[in-house]
């Protein structure tokens, strides 16, 4: 079988790193035997450029043909004036509702080499192995009425129990595949919609007696995030709760930069890196790789069935880490045996592991 993968680079630092994440997907379809046809879309600023659009009709259809889609970043400062209706972000938000993708995995995974970048205590994070499944269609996102003038502004979270019980499914599937724990996140002391969040999560846990639901507060799930992350296994909550914690975990792994992610649940999954398009950075051959490195990981297990090629990639980055290969993000001065690479050296090094998997 031939998949189809749209590829959509997008804006900022997303070019950069998705040219390594092809590369790596190209190395691996060649080792494992997986054939595919990539083809190239706009998104975000660069289809507004081009197209006056942030999702423009080639690129819908481009995507509605897709088995997996792959997406480096949108967004730039220099739209910030534009209507929402016509910001990168639109273009984003408008791939995950056409695509049906309600589930966003994103993985924290503490690398060793790198527990000693993490501005929190190493100890605390060494070891840190969990996965947000951040529900991605619904909520204040989507919600209407929606509204703003200069005196007031109105946005409005809407959840339907359905809404909350189909990403909720997903979240003790993977607990019971994992260490199953399963935290569901809220503000049900506040917060109708977190209510009814809290109560359906409840009747979806009795389908999964083996996996341990534990409840918490967002607030107070932020701050268990830094002292005690290893406490966590998966962590369902809902859309903007998700984007603010998993920015959050990114410090755990040593860079935003470093985290993969999968929208999954529609008709052709969406891989893109966590990290934004890092406009400060862009153009400057210093992104890290490794978060859309990471996503074509989860495309081999999640899209293609191949678990051992998205295995291959994780150990091939732990070993470009455990070798010492640094970008910018994550290279630490005081450190010792470190080499500050570029984005392609970066994935010169996995690229390599990912070839000869018994070096190094
Ligand atoms: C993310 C991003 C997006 C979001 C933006 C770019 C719309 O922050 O994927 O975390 O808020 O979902
Ligand atoms: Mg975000």
């Amino acid at each position: 079988m031939k998949y189809q993968i749209g590829f959509l680079p997008g804006d900022g630092v997303g070019p950069e790193v998705l040219a390594e994440g092809r590369r790596v997907l190209e190395l691996c379809g060649r080792i494992f035997d997986c054939s595919f046809e990539i083809t190239e879309g706009a998104i975000g600023g660069t289809a507004i450029d081009r197209y006056d659009s942030p999702l423009p009709p080639p690129t819908v259809d481009l995507c509605r043909a897709s088995h997996a889609v792959l997406l480096g970043a949108v967004g730039d400062r220099k739209y910030d004036s534009l209507p929402a209706a016509k910001k990168p972000e639109r273009g984003l938000l408008d791939l995950r509702t056409l695509l049906g993708n309600y589930a966003n995995l994103r993985p924290v995974y503490v690398f060793d080499p790198l527990a000693d970048s993490s501005n929190v205590r190493p100890e605390v994070v060494r070891g840190v192995d969990l996965v947000f499944v951040r529900e991605l269609l619904g909520g204040v996102y989507f919600g209407t009425p929606r509204h703003r003038d200069n005196i007031r502004a109105v946005d409005t979270e809407v959840y339907t129990a359905d809404e909350v019980r189909r990403v909720a499914k997903v979240a003790f599937a993977l607990a019971r595949s994992r260490r199953k724990k399963l935290t569901s996140v809220d503000k049900a002391n506040v917060l109708e919609t977190s209510i009814l969040w809290r109560q359906t999560v409840a009747e979806v846990a009795q389908d999964y007696p083996d996996v341990t639901l534990e409840n918490l507060y967002v607030d107070n799930c932020a701050m268990q995030l830094i002292l005690k992350p290893k406490s966590f296994d998966v962590v369902v909550t809902n859309n903007l709760f998700g984007d603010i914690l998993s920015d959050e975990a990114g410090v755990l792994a040593g860079s935003l930069g470093m985290l993969p992610s999968a929208a999954i649940g529609g008709f052709a999954a969406l891989y893109e890196p966590v990290h934004g398009s890092a406009p400060d950075i862009a153009g400057k051959s210093q992104a890290n790789p490794i978060g859309a490195i990471g996503s074509v990981g989860m495309m081999f297990e999640h899209s293609f069935k191949v678990p051992e090629a998205a295995r291959r990639i994780q150990s091939a980055i732990a070993k470009a880490l455990d070798n010492g290969y640094r970008t910018r993000d994550i290279y630490s001065e005081a450190a010792s045996n470190q080499k500050l690479v570029t984005t392609r050296q970066m994935s010169d090094a996995i690229c390599r592991y990912i070839e000869h998997p018994n070096e190094g």
